[in-house]
């Protein structure tokens, strides 16, 4: 362990701990800190610096959130091997990347946490020795997890409902899928620009989808039998649902008889202000609920978890009894452990100042080539620009290895244009070099 060649700036309005983070970046891209070396203890750098040990603990927090250093449980804080992924990606050859190499800066790929941390591998050593349920267990999904599902929805969104009224999903659109048999025949409405899985899962259900306005109230559903809406964030273009237009909605899906279905997927990643509460807090006979553990685990565990209207509980319940559809056991189990422990909630709160100080990189980067959709919240943003030059930042980023969408591949009728940019699965070196390349070609253009 090497004491850090550290100075802090106490008539700075920079807070200590960013000043701390920040100066330890710099160590290891001058390669002052090489991977694998390991970081002062907590009480040995403050007592150096004169700060308090939590000023220090923030700032390693802060490193652990974005990949530059990792937490060996009981041996300490070491540098990450950062440069590695840099120095690789710099060697890459000029031309389309192949499939595999690019850095993806879609909208679904969230934060990638501390793959070394002690509360993950607890979760996954509980599933190991836990007992699997005899047989197909309950339809609705593991109990204990159906429990802190409740106790969490009521914490952060506002959404007082018991665990016999929540339902397990293996994701959102297994949920979406559950809910569609109950409804009447009829078409589905979905926002336009809105989420493509949404559609297709629509769409494959045997039904046609109708457009809805993304960013207007919406006060008419088309003959739509029920509106699937994204109100905390809007998908992709990121505007909240304002008050007004939520009621209107509520509104009008009671006078066409309709259902909404509000898909909560990022809802905890604002770092503005705090979650706007569900929709189906206002009217739980309306709405049916949908969550996902893809943005603060990863989307590749496949849960989620649907709250339906009481008039669908029984038929959504019993069909699964019949069909076996749910998510996976050890799935199911691991996230009961990362709820228990407070894993998620810590997850969550680091990831936030990650997205937060991500955030404020993309805007002062892009804003001046691009107009922000709506102020950025979760772990994406939305710009629009004319299509040709959307296109050519998009494949300007390609032929540098980041794979960006373009907004109008959401739309359907409505042409809307630009690009979705993303600064969720990306390390912070990563995001600097695309945004570089999207600022070239932006200027270019
Ligand atoms: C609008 C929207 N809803 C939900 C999800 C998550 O889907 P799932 O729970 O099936 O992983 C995503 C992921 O990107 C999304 O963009």
């Amino acid at each position: 362990m090497q004491a850090l060649p550290i100075s802090l700036d106490r008539s700075s309005q920079g807070p200590l701990p960013s000043q701390i983070a920040a100066q330890v970046r710099e160590l290891v891209l001058a390669g002052t800190l090489r991977p694998g070396n390991r970081l002062p203890s907590s009480r040995a750098l403050a007592s150096e610096l004169a700060v308090s040990r939590s000023v220090v603990d923030r700032a390693y927090e802060q490193l652990i959130a974005e990949g530059w250093a990792e937490s060996r449980h009981g041996s300490g804080t070491f540098v990450s091997d950062v440069r590695g992924g840099t120095a690789r990606s710099r060697a890459a050859p000029a031309g389309p990347a192949p499939e595999q190499r690019l850095v993806r800066l879609d909208a679904g790929t969230p934060w990638g946490f501390p793959r070394q941390d002690a509360g993950w591998r607890r979760a996954w050593r509980e599933v190991s020795v836990a007992e699997p349920p005899r047989g197909y267990d309950d339809p609705r999904g593991l109990r204990e997890l159906r429990e802190a599902l409740a106790d969490r929805l009521a914490r952060t969104r506002g959404l007082a409902v018991s665990a016999d009224e929540i339902i397990v999903t293996a994701g959102t659109t297994d949920a979406l899928r559950q809910v569609l048999p109950e409804l009447r025949p009829g078409a589905i409405g979905v926002e336009d620009p809105g989420y493509r899985a949404a559609v297709e899962t629509v769409r494959s259900s045997g039904r046609d989808v109708v457009d809805l306005p993304a960013t207007l109230p919406i006060s008419a559903l088309g003959g739509a039998v029920a509106a699937y809406v994204t109100p905390a964030h809007q998908h992709p273009l990121g505007r909240v649902m304002p008050a007004a237009d939520r009621l209107t909605l509520l509104e009008t899906a009671r006078r066409e008889d309709a259902l909404v279905i509000e898909d909560d997927y990022d809802s905890e990643f604002r770092y503005d202000v705090a979650p706007v509460p569900a929709l189906a807090a206002l009217d739980r006979d309306r709405v049916a609920y949908v969550g996902t553990a893809a943005k603060s685990v990863v989307p590749t565990l496949r849960v989620g978890w649907l709250v339906p209207p009481p008039s669908l509980l029984d038929a959504v319940v019993r069909r699964r009894d019949v069909t076996h559809s749910g998510a996976a056991w050890p799935s199911q189990r691991a996230l009961l452990t990362l709820l228990r422990d407070g894993w998620i909630d810590r997850t969550v709160r680091a990831a936030r100042r990650v997205y937060a100080e991500r955030a404020a990189r993309v805007v002062a980067a892009l804003s001046p080539h691009a107009e922000l959709a709506a102020p950025i919240a979760g772990m994406y943003s939305a710009w629009l620009l004319p299509e040709p030059e959307a296109v050519r930042a998009r494949d300007a980023a390609r032929a540098e290895g980041f794979e960006l969408n373009l907004l109008s591949t959401y739309a359907r009728t409505n042409k809307v244009s630009g690009l979705l940019v993303s600064f969720g699965g990306t390390t912070d070196v990563e995001l600097d070099r695309a945004l570089g390349v999207l600022g070239a070609a932006l200027r270019r253009g």
